[in-house]
């Protein structure tokens, strides 16, 4: 097995192999801007590591992780035009920094270079990898649609909540780390608990990233904080501080999220405020560790050696702990 570094490492070399940038510039340099920002490249981690795990190699299986690092990245793009976010990865988003066209032609490019790189593999291989990165790309879309739609509702529950994440973010966890399983050729029974593994990771994920991104530090966390404020949006938190609030706390916090006012700073401190006040903060963090703990659970029946389970969970409490 290698380390995380390595895995990172291995990832960076292979896109700068790739050579990504050509003509027409307008399309291929956002692609290599996005890339070369890096991030946390925890999906295509997951997908060497997942095929490690079962006895794979890295030099296979770098493939399907470029995919699954590519089609993040352009779900990314259209993401932060979606949400009309400034800053990705502590720079400019694609479509601040060109234009909306732009972030969407250089996004449709990448999710069908992330198709090409299954060529890679033979026909029954392939062909596994498609049908479950179909399967997980509408689903991703369908997340990031009751995502956009919950921004104007003000009746949203917890459990659509959880549907919402599970779709728009936790199914790619799920999927990186089958495709690992996938190119390593394990055991159907493998290859679907580690989807459930890394399903759960994903929701905890989702869950901390809502949390950053009311309360991360703006010096690191590379995204606009108080982003998800500004653009009403039904997060854990808002939907815990709306149950537990005081009638008046209640009141308030129904009409922060109903005003768009140009200057935001007070709306996100008071909503930062009850959320704070109504304990949604805390009961943000105990369900990240819920999920985090669901996941584990599933190593209990994986066929795997205690020292590969060891890695798994390392992994996801690092995820649980980070600020970034
Ligand atoms: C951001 O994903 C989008 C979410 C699903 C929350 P990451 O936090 O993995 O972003 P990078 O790739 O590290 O920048
Ligand atoms: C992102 O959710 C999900 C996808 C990109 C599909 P967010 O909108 O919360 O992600 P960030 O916070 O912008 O990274
Ligand atoms: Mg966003
Ligand atoms: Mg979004
Ligand atoms: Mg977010």
């Amino acid at each position: 097995m290698h380390s995380i570094i390595q895995y990172q490492e291995t990832i960076k070399t292979h896109f700068e192999e790739l050579k990504l940038t050509k003509e027409p510039k307008n399309l291929y340099e956002p692609i290599q801007y996005i890339i070369s920002l890096g991030g946390k490249k925890m999906r295509p981690v997951l997908t060497l590591m997942a095929s490690e795990i079962f006895n794979g190699s890295l030099e296979n299986a770098i493939h399907a992780a470029a995919a699954i690092e590519v089609f993040h990245n352009f779900s990314l793009i259209h993401d932060d035009i979606m949400d009309d976010a400034p800053l990705r990865r502590g720079h400019q988003t694609v479509h601040e920094k060109w234009n909306i066209n732009t972030g969407i032609l250089s996004g449709d490019a990448m999710l069908i270079l992330a198709y090409q790189y299954f060529e890679n593999y033979e026909p029954i291989i392939f062909q596994k990898l498609a049908k479950l990165f179909s399967k997980t790309a509408l689903e991703v879309c369908e997340g990031q649609q009751y995502d956009v739609d919950f921004e104007t509702r003000d009746d949203v529950t917890i459990s659509e909540y959880l549907k919402m994440i599970e779709y728009k973010t936790a199914v790619l966890v799920g999927a990186a780390m089958k495709m690992g399983a996938i190119v390593a050729e394990t055991t159907e029974e493998n290859a679907n608990l580690i989807y459930d593994f890394g399903l759960n990771l994903g929701i905890a994920f989702q869950l901390q990233d809502d949390y950053l991104d009311a309360f991360g530090d703006p010096e690191t966390f590379g995204k606009q904080v108080g982003g998800d404020i500004i653009e009403n949006k039904k997060t854990y938190l808002y939907l815990k501080a709306l149950a537990q609030s005081d009638n008046e706390e209640k009141e308030q916090l129904l009409h922060l999220f109903s005003i768009q006012p140009n200057d935001n700073t007070d709306k996100i401190e008071s909503v930062k405020t009850i959320f704070n006040n109504s304990g949604a903060s805390k009961e943000t963090q105990i369900a990240i560790k819920e999920y985090t703990l669901k996941a584990f659970e599933t190593l209990n029946k994986m066929h795997i050696s205690n020292e590969k389970k060891e890695i798994l969970r390392t992994f996801g409490e690092k995820l649980m702990n980070r600020n970034v």
